[in-house]
């Protein structure tokens, strides 16, 4: 399931992130910003291609990796994960849930239940299983938790769709109860907001954006400097909510 390199035979050094998502986009900025600032990342995603060449990045920048293929929708891919990273380094100091998904349609006159089920299981039942599986361990490191959800869960957003619109405002739900009932074990949750940010997410639009559109955008690495901002923030700082959006965001 996992794959050690090299580097995990050495004396462990940096905190440790799980990022879910993290061969593409948002979840691979995330973590090479991380990386680049000394954190051990271990990295979820179901295309372990994509996640091989996110590590070759870590590794030719000096950092510690892990490859964790799997699915977050499945409760023994997630447990593998978790179990993976606490063999191999004992720890566990942050989260960063990218992992997600959209679907063209979107309204409720032509959206399909099946894929609205699978929809909130991504982007909202998965977040909710890796905190629960994950937490354990952040309790003991008094650990950092960033929730990858969109402006369309602080905002309504018309465009957004159905199914997406409702898991992603679910997610400040769940942070808000992190916060509320972690505090005791110095956990922290972010529910992270970004506007519309350039990645192959928006392939998932029923009109994928163009190259125009798409230059006026965020990059994942904007979010990215605002996720290692949090990640970064001392232990009794929390940064509850974080809306980031391009200035054009309507
Ligand atoms: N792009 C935007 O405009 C935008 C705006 C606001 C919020 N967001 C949110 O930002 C997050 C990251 O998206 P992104 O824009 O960076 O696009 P992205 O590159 O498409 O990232 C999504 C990632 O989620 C992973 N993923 C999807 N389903 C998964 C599953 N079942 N199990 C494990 N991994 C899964 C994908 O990898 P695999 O396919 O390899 O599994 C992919 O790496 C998403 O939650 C999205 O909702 C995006």
């Amino acid at each position: 399931m996992h794959e050690l390199t090299a580097e995990d035979q050495r004396e462990p050094r940096g905190p440790v992130l799980w990022v879910t998502g993290g061969g593409s986009g948002m979840g691979r900025a995330s973590a090479l910003s991380a990386a680049s600032h000394g954190w051990r990342v271990a990295l979820t995603g179901r295309r372990p291609t994509r996640l091989r060449a996110v590590a070759q990045e870590v590794k030719a920048s000096g950092g510690e990796v892990l490859l964790l293929p799997g699915d977050v929708r499945s409760i023994e891919n997630v447990t593998e994960c978790a179990t993976a990273i606490e063999r191999s380094w004992g720890r566990l100091d942050g989260l960063v849930l990218a992992a997600g998904m959209n679907a063209p349609r979107r309204t409720w006159q032509d959206q399909d239940l099946q894929e609205l089920r699978d929809i909130v299981e991504t982007n909202l039942v998965s977040v909710a299983r890796v905190v629960h599986l994950a937490l354990p361990h952040l309790r003991r490191s008094a650990g950092t938790i960033v929730v990858i959800s969109s402006y369309a869960g602080w905002r309504f957003s018309a465009g957004a769709g159905v199914a997406y619109s409702a898991s992603k405002t679910a997610l400040a739900s769940l942070c808000q109860s992190l916060n509320a009932q972690e505090a005791a074990s110095g956990v922290r949750a972010c529910h992270l907001c970004p506007g519309d940010v350039d990645t192959e997410f928006l392939a998932q639009r029923p009109e994928v954006p163009g190259a125009q559109a798409r230059s006026v955008m965020l990059t994942a690495n904007d979010v990215a400097r605002a996720v290692q901002f949090v990640l970064d923030s001392p232990a009794h700082v929390r940064v509850d909510e974080l809306v980031i959006s391009p200035v054009s965001q309507h």
